[in-house]
């Protein structure tokens, strides 16, 4: 598989995936396809685009046309699909962009991908990046496997679920090759600053209140984002079609020990007195429907991939940290305009 199209490759993650295939693969021809939403940055590849083996393509994956004529002109071998609405709380103000998102624009993606390839699916590869978040909360105890059953509770996590049932169907009924991995939260540079760990650096930075929802007693599983692209590389070459896999760190924190830990580590390296950015944190009125806690069972992707996380959690948050307070000037730029607004609709009455 030589020509590759990645979608969402603007994004956070997505970022990561192109810059690493760019880098490792200098015979691949990669196409980042994305469409710039709010959550979309060329400045987050700034750093390849000049690269031989790079194309941008801007495009929207809700216009099927669109994104039939590109499998046309290019004859794209595999995709890796990262494009989507990802963030839970503006999925509970808009539910159906996320529809059109994430279920219709990978529904158009199947199709184009099975209109091209139909009669030659030998050593092609459709992979479907998706979340824990599809299989609902847990409760104190337990971890998440690949055979937990589907109970998706947001119109986010719905639409992710509904979006990997339509790829498992695919490959049933017109057997195409898939991949699908099922991810913890994940953390690191390039983090748009509406999410909890980014938001709230941005937030100590700036002395803002750090908006901490319901009591803070909900548990995430928290994975450096470079370690989830070496599992997408990893899956992407020697994972089986057919299969899923979940990807975590064994990482789980309560949101409000992770922010005192996240105060703590800003407050040294911001030459704070100890105990200072905890005097931000603000509990404000509760997410609708919010799950209680995530926590993966990774030991199928390590036990047969032979996948493990790179760093430890205090490592990659001390360079996530490093790397925003490096880089104010992306902060600056990806919350001006709009973001204003939305954080004015999120923040500013929910206190
Ligand atoms: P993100 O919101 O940072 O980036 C999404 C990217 O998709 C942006 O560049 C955006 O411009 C693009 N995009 C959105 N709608 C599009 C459309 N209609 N057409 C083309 N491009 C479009 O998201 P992320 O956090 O990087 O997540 C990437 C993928 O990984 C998503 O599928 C998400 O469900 C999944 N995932 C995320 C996490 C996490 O913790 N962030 C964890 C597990 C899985
Ligand atoms: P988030 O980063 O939105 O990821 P997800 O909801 O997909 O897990 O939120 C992570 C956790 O942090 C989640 O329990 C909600 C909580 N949270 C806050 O307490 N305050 C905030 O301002 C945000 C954005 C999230």
């Amino acid at each position: 598989m030589k020509k590759i199209l990645i979608t969402g490759g603007a994004g956070f993650i997505g970022s990561h995936v192109v810059r690493r295939f760019v880098n490792h693969y200098p015979d691949y021809e990669i196409y980042n396809l994305d469409a710039l939403t709010y959550a979309g940055n060329l400045e987050n590849v700034s750093d390849i685009e000049n690269k031989p083996n790079y194309t941008f393509i801007k495009a929207d994956i809700t216009d099927a046309s669109v994104i039939s004529a590109l499998f046309k002109q290019h004859s794209f071998e595999a995709v890796i699909h990262l494009a989507a609405e990802s963030h839970v709380d503006r999925s509970i103000t808009n539910p159906l962009a996320f529809v059109q998102t994430n279920v219709t624009g990978t529904l158009n993606l199947l199709n184009a991908f099975k209109e091209r390839w139909a009669n030659d699916f030998e050593g092609k590869r459709f992979y479907h990046v998706s979340t824990d978040e599809v299989y609902g909360t847990l409760g104190a105890t337990g971890l998440f496997t690949e055979q937990t059953a589907y109970a998706p509770n947001s119109p986010y996590s719905a639409s992710k679920a509904a979006s990997d049932h339509f790829v498992r169907a695919y490959g049933e009924t017109y057997k195409l090759p898939y991949v699908i991995t099922n991810c913890s939260n994940n953390y690191g540079p390039n983090h748009f600053p509406e999410k909890l760990i980014p938001l709230f650096i941005n937030n100590i930075i700036n002395n803002k209140p750090l908006p901490v929802y319901g009591d803070g007693n909900y548990t995430r599983d928290w994975l450096f984002v470079v370690d989830h692209a070496a599992a997408i590389d990893l899956v992407f070459h020697e994972g089986k079609n057919h299969e899923t896999y979940n990807v975590g760190g064994f990482n789980e924190w309560k949101n409000i020990d992770l922010v005192k830990l996240l105060c703590k580590i800003m407050d040294a390296k911001l030459g704070r007195p100890a105990g200072e950015s905890e005097k931000l944190i603000t509990y404000v009125k509760d997410r609708p429907g919010h799950d209680l806690r995530y926590a993966i069972d990774a030991s199928k992707i390590n036990k047969e991939l032979g996948w493990k996380p790179s760093v430890t959690f205090e490592e990659g948050l001390n360079f996530t940290v490093d790397w925003f307070l490096n880089n104010q000037q992306w902060l600056k730029n990806v919350t001006s305009g709009d973001y204003m607004n939305y954080y004015t609709d999120q923040y500013i009455n929910r206190v």
